[in-house]
């Protein structure tokens, strides 16, 4: 038998015993209205995987993309939010969900209503978010009912990148473990620019920079312990791995992450005020603060070659994502009983044989609902019988399977 052929066949026989009460946290039905290329699209779903294809330029992406604005924070390609609005459209877009929640099914809509008005009136597009039929003001009690994880293939250049685009990912991989961190992460964020407003117009007493950077050190000190848990978690997730992808060695290097290493949670946040107060006149200056976990990053080594994932193939770096993004969601179902939403937008076409079959295998194993990506419908072959196949063209996606089937 060949090498290649062999090693999943073992896994399969893993993944049926592995296969747990978890459930997967999947879409059930979705509507596109005016975003990006799609005017219309609705889409009718069951909580397996789900394989989009179609020619470059389709729109598989821009439902990736719709999927994503389900989580809190910019989606899957961080852009302006009103670059979403379809041209030639009204102006806005909207998405509108029901989902198989934590808490059951659910109904969740979000759009841009309106941008170039919202514009003309000086205001930024926001985005409106409706949990159940209810407008709520934050976007981060998305993560209360849902959660979404992605890879793309702008991802691949993560390790190279500035810490930001890490952290970003380290955080979202948290909203999985801990619900409340997305509301952290925005209320640390608001408090940090309100501070360098202060900062930079000289207004603010003592006291008030007093109340800021306390209400900030507090933010910080659990945004800090919950990356750590994260990663803790997810090197836990990576102990189950079936061993296609590469272990990955996490950690977070952060002056507060280090600090809990030692010192207790209370502690850590009156050291982080008395930096913040001392810096006040350098941050004034420079912008910014030069103390918080904005500055942490979250480091990857790939363990059986010791070397930093930045220093990896692009190949391996890719590996490397897919590793810790199928242990979030192993240790998710081991942790909270749920499996996220996987969105994997151009992943299957990048990896060899062996690893296809690997990742079909671990999403079995899952019960993940994973929505696939690709031009060639031909790489999915392991999910026949399984996944829900969809061609995307013309603005629509139609049941079925395109061109060249297996
Ligand atoms: N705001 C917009 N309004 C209308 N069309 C848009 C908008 N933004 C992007 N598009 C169009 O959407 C298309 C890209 O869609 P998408 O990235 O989803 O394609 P894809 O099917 O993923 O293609 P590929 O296989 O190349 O990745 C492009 O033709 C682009 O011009
Ligand atoms: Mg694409």
């Amino acid at each position: 038998m060949r090498r290649d052929l062999a090693q999943p066949r073992t896994v399969q026989v893993v993944s049926e015993q592995r296969r747990a009460s978890a459930r997967a946290l999947a879409i059930t039905r979705l509507a596109l209205t005016d975003f990006r290329s799609h005017a219309l699209l609705r889409l009718s779903v069951s909580p397996r995987p789900v394989v989009l294809c179609g020619e470059n330029g389709a729109g598989k992406t821009n439902i990736l993309e719709a999927i994503s604005f389900l989580a809190p924070g910019r989606g899957l390609r961080q852009a302006p939010l009103d670059e979403a609005a379809r041209k030639g459209g009204a102006g806005g877009w909207a998405v509108a969900a029901s989902v198989e929640g934590y808490a059951g099914p659910t109904d969740l809509g979000t759009g841009v209503i309106d941008a170039p008005s919202a514009e003309a009136a000086g205001a930024r597009p926001r985005r409106t978010v409706r949990i159940a039929g209810a407008n709520v003001g934050q976007q981060s009690r998305l993560s209360e009912v849902t959660t979404v994880t992605w890879l793309t293939p702008a991802m691949d250049r993560l390790f190279a990148e500035a810490a930001p685009s890490r952290r970003r990912f380290l955080d979202r991989l948290t909203f999985g473990f801990d619900p409340g961190h997305a509301h952290r992460v925005a209320a640390y964020e608001r408090v940090m620019r309100q501070r360098s407003k202060l900062l930079r117009t000289g207004g603010g007493d003592r006291r008030w920079f007093d109340a800021l950077e306390e209400t900030m050190a507090e933010y910080a000190v659990a945004i800090a312990a919950a990356r750590r848990d994260t990663v803790f978690r997810i090197e836990s997730g990576l102990r189950g791995a079936m061993g296609a992808f590469p272990h990955a060695a996490l950690r977070v290097a952060g002056e507060i992450e280090d600090q809990l290493d030692w010192d207790s949670a209370l502690t850590v946040e009156h050291t982080l005020r008395a930096k913040l107060a001392s810096a006040r006149a350098t941050d004034a200056e420079a912008g910014g603060a030069s103390h918080g976990v904005h500055r942490s990053d979250l480091v990857v080594r790939y363990l059986g070659k010791d070397m930093a994932a930045a220093a990896c193939s692009t190949g391996e770096q890719k590996a490397l994502l897919i590793g810790i993004v199928l242990a979030q969601a192993r240790a998710m179902a081991a942790d909270r009983g749920a499996v996220p939403t996987l969105l994997l937008d151009e992943v299957v076409a990048h990896l060899d044989r062996t690893r296809r079959m690997v990742l079909c295998a671990e999403l079995s194993a899952l019960g993940a609902q994973a929505w696939l990506t690709g031009t060639d419908r031909g790489l999915f072959s392991d999910l026949d019988g399984w996944a829900q196949f969809f061609t995307v063209a013309d603005g629509r996606a139609t049941p079925g399977p395109m061109g060249v089937a297996s």
